[in-house]
């Protein structure tokens, strides 16, 4: 099978052990994260780790020859929350920005206060551009008939409207093709009221052709210059592109998942070229433990069967809450440092787990279902042993889920 970003890998026998275990936490790290989670809460929460995300940008910093970060935060920041990833960004000095794709997500961060660039890379009305400008959010372009509009919203900010140009490489997704980009990029850059700040593309992640890819972004910021147009800053690079095409750091990296410590493709070997930290924790602590006796099934469909008596655990968190429906394929969690395997099938709203012989677990105890601390529940294992791709384990997380900053 060919592996894509957005696939799994298959089953990797080296993968548990190339994810690295983070240090152990000190007495003071461990009390003032215990202080942090409520003890009366059941359902489950996620736990954004700072540290480790602070770290992962000085790593892909580092990685892409220090280039500048526009650190993307779409889809709710990967799950760990838009406004709380920003904020933790915006005190970084390789960090120069932020990008999302939905209107609301660059509004939310700039009115809580976020005062760096904000890209943002999606369509939108003439009225959300407009709401966007007003914010000094930078506009991505792509359609004919935009010169018009931004000069408009221009004459209403009562000032120039600061854009990204993105140019379609060969993902056929977003963007002017750039084989029709000239003539509209020169219409643009005779406007005084429009400020060309950069021109970007995404890569189809598949090696070869993302060296044309690349080479068709290149040739296009050539053309303009020989017609003294600046396109400004070049930014292609996403995680993937980070860790395997060093040339595609461009003039600023646009890193997503790798922020929040998943690797982005080949796990196994994304870890040995840097060490990522997850940077976050999903939560819930034991609701009901008992015993099962033999014939005793478990969940819909019955698929597990007691062969024996054997202690069971329920957590209160389902898919309906973003934890994986295949976990039962594998996943295991880890709760009071051991590590217990789900059984049965996930439910909407619980999942249950095999204790063993004895009740060595009880109601209230902390139940960690992906975070930092065992390499079996790294968001890039489960992913492996589920087959749900690792973008799925961090950005299907429901919304809706408390978050606490550890
Ligand atoms: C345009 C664009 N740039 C950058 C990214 C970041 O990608 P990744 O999360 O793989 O680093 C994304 C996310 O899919 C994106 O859509």
């Amino acid at each position: 099978m060919k592996n894509t970003r957005r696939t799994f890998l298959k089953s990797s026998i080296a993968l548990a052990s190339a994810l690295v275990l983070p240090t152990c936490k000190t007495k003071e790290e461990e009390i003032k994260q215990s202080s942090l989670v409520s003890k009366d809460r059941y359902d489950p929460w996620i736990e954004v780790i700072p540290e480790a995300i602070k770290y992962n940008v000085k790593t892909l910093h580092r990685l892409s020859g220090n280039k500048p970060i526009l650190a993307v935060i779409k889809n709710n920041g990967y799950g760990l929350g838009d406004v709380n990833v920003a904020k933790i960004m915006e005190e970084l000095p390789e960090v120069v920005g932020f990008a999302a794709v939905k209107k609301e997500a660059c509004l939310s961060i700039r009115n809580e206060g976020i005062k760096k660039n904000i890209l943002h890379m999606g369509m939108a009305t003439d009225q959300d551009f407009f709401e966007l400008a007003e914010k000094d959010i930078q506009l991505s372009i792509f359609n004919p008939g935009m010169r018009k509009l931004l000069e408009d919203i221009s004459g209403k900010t009562g000032k120039s409207t600061k854009v990204h140009l993105y140019i379609d490489t060969g993902m056929s997704r977003m963007g002017i093709p750039f084989h029709k980009a000239m003539p509209w990029i020169e219409n643009i850059a005779k406007s005084k009221n429009i400020e060309i700040q950069g021109a970007f593309m995404g890569f189809t992640e598949e090696p070869d052709y993302d060296k044309e890819q690349l080479a068709r972004l290149k040739m296009l910021d050539t053309e303009a210059n020989q017609k003294n147009i600046s396109i400004g800053k070049l930014h292609a690079a996403s995680s993937n592109a980070i860790f395997h095409f060093p040339e595609a750091a461009l003039d600023m990296v646009r890193p997503g998942i790798s922020l929040y410590g998943a690797y982005p493709t080949y796990p196994e070997i994304e870890s040995s070229i840097a060490e990522l930290k997850v940077a976050y924790r999903l939560n819930a602590r034991v609701v009901r433990v008992e015993q099962l006796r033999k014939g005793d099934s478990v969940s819909y469909g019955r698929n597990y069967i007691a062969e024996k008596p054997v202690w069971v655990a329920t957590l209160p968190i389902g898919h309906a809450d973003g934890y994986l429906r295949k976990a039962v394929n594998g996943a295991k969690v880890l709760v009071n440092g051991n590590l217990y395997p789900v059984i049965g099938a996930v439910s909407a709203s619980h999942t249950i787990l095999e204790i063993g012989e004895q009740p060595t677990l009880k109601v209230g105890d902390l139940a960690t279902l992906v975070g930092p601390d065992h390499p079996e529940i790294h968001p890039s294992h489960l992913s492996n042993v589920t087959g749900v791709s690792v973008y799925d384990v961090l950005m299907h997380m429901n919304p809706r889920l408390p978050k606490v900053i550890a």
